[in-house]
């Protein structure tokens, strides 16, 4: 019998200790990290995540050290990464009757990935509460963090927050908890929340502000150390990590529109980028004259949008004088966006993308996006078909993604 690791009354670490270097989203964990399960022994006992598909075994294994996998009640997947959902089919596979418990999204993207069929699942929301026999757990969505289901489960009574995650420290300890660790695990938590959290600083603000309303004493996330001390301090890191602060970079916004659409969706790009303090200029390029001043822009600006009405399959008014220069200029350092509105199949919009992709500045597109945030659900370059007001909803959240990118 393994010796058992107390995380609070009757809930104990099940997870399992990575000391490898591990391959992880194009980066080598150089100093490992865990991947921290819990088991919470209630008369409805349950689990809060797994661990990685690599591991499944060895950690059923030792899960049957500590409990009859038969007499699992739930199975609550907080985030579907196969690091922390990888041993679940192995799990469920024993533990038959058990009830996976996850978001709406979780629970979709969990019967996709594991053709877990014939099995109950419960669709947590925000706020939900679920009685597990002398505990109570209630869930928090905290969507983009870092991926659109996740979640984080708070057990009432131990006042312990399981946040998978989030405020995790990849780091292979044995010691597993901050207050036993011999080094400041400062540096490592900060860096694991630049590296994945600081991409969707908006949605850790929105997560800080669900759980100040929570009594934590213990963070027990599911990377690296269980926070036992210190709890506040962990929250106030991640709640000062994510503050926007006042940008002093500048965008240009330049376009040339037809019936006014364009000029609308650059309107609509100028108050989002000023809401996150970015300085913007709106330059209508129509005449000779416009050109001069929109090329002079782009050299005094870090974030440029170029954007077009499309008309028989081209660009309209003069914006084709200012991109045919941008090769002729240093943009090492700025960021590029194309956008448009369009009526049929929007080809400016496709033309301008090509335009920045053969100059020095960095294009900010889909795919560029996926690479650096993991969303895969944010379009650019920014096409608006017809009237921009009644496509508003569909390019709004767009149009803030790119803008708190850009603020970053
Ligand atoms: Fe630790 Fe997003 O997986």
């Amino acid at each position: 019998m393994k010796k058992d690791i107390l995380v609070g009354s009757n809930a104990y670490w099940v997870g399992y200790v990575d000391d490898r270097k591990v391959p992880f989203h194009r980066l080598v964990l150089e100093k490992g990290t865990t991947y921290n399960s819990y088991l919470l022994k209630t008369e409805m006992p349950t689990i809060i995540d797994t661990v990685d598909i690599s591991f499944g075994k060895e950690y059923v294994e030792n899960l049957k050290q500590h409990i009859a996998l038969e007499e699992i009640k739930y199975i609550v997947i907080n985030h579907v990464e196969p690091d922390h959902s990888g041993a679940l089919p192995v799990l469920a596979a024993k533990a038959k009757d058990a009830v996976i418990v996850a978001t709406e999204l979780g629970v979709k993207e969990l019967k996709e990935m594991y053709k877990l069929h014939n099995r109950q699942f419960l669709i947590v929301r925000d706020g939900d509460t679920l009685d597990i026999g002398g505990k109570t757990l209630k869930f928090l969505e905290t969507p983009y963090l870092h991926t659109e289901e996740t979640m984080v489960t708070y057990s009432v009574e131990d006042k312990t927050l399981y946040p998978c995650d989030i405020f995790s420290t990849h780091i292979a300890t044995y010691e597993l908890f901050n207050d036993l660790s011999a080094e400041d695990i400062t540096g490592d938590f900060e860096v694991y929340y630049s590296l994945i959290m600081n991409p969707h600083k908006n949605y850790v603000q929105d997560m800080i502000k669900k759980i100040r309303q929570l009594d934590i004493e213990v963070i027990a996330p599911s990377h690296g150390y269980i926070l036992r001390t210190d709890a506040k301090k962990y929250i106030d890191s991640y709640d000062n990590m994510s503050k926007t602060s006042e940008s002093n970079r500048k965008a240009a916004i330049l376009f040339s529109t037809m019936t006014s659409n364009t000029k609308k969706l650059a309107t609509f790009i100028e108050a989002a980028l000023t809401a996150k303090g970015i300085e913007a200029v709106l330059i209508n390029v129509k005449e000779e004259k416009d050109v001069e001043v929109a090329k002079e822009a782009v050299l005094n600006s870090d974030i440029l949008f170029f954007g077009s009405s499309t008309r028989y399959g081209d660009m309209v008014g003069k914006i084709e004088e200012v991109l045919k220069e941008l090769n002729n200029m240093d943009l090492t350092s700025k960021v590029g966006v194309a956008f448009g509105s369009y009526g049929w199949s929007g080809e400016a919009i496709e033309i301008i993308n090509d335009y920045l992709k053969t100059s020095t500045m960095k294009v900010l597109d889909s795919s560029l996006i996926i690479k650096s945030t993991g969303m895969d659900n944010v379009q650019a370059p920014i096409r608006v078909k017809f009237a921009v007001e009644e496509e508003v909803s569909k390019f709004k959240e767009t149009v803030e993604v790119i803008s708190d990118i850009l603020a970053g």
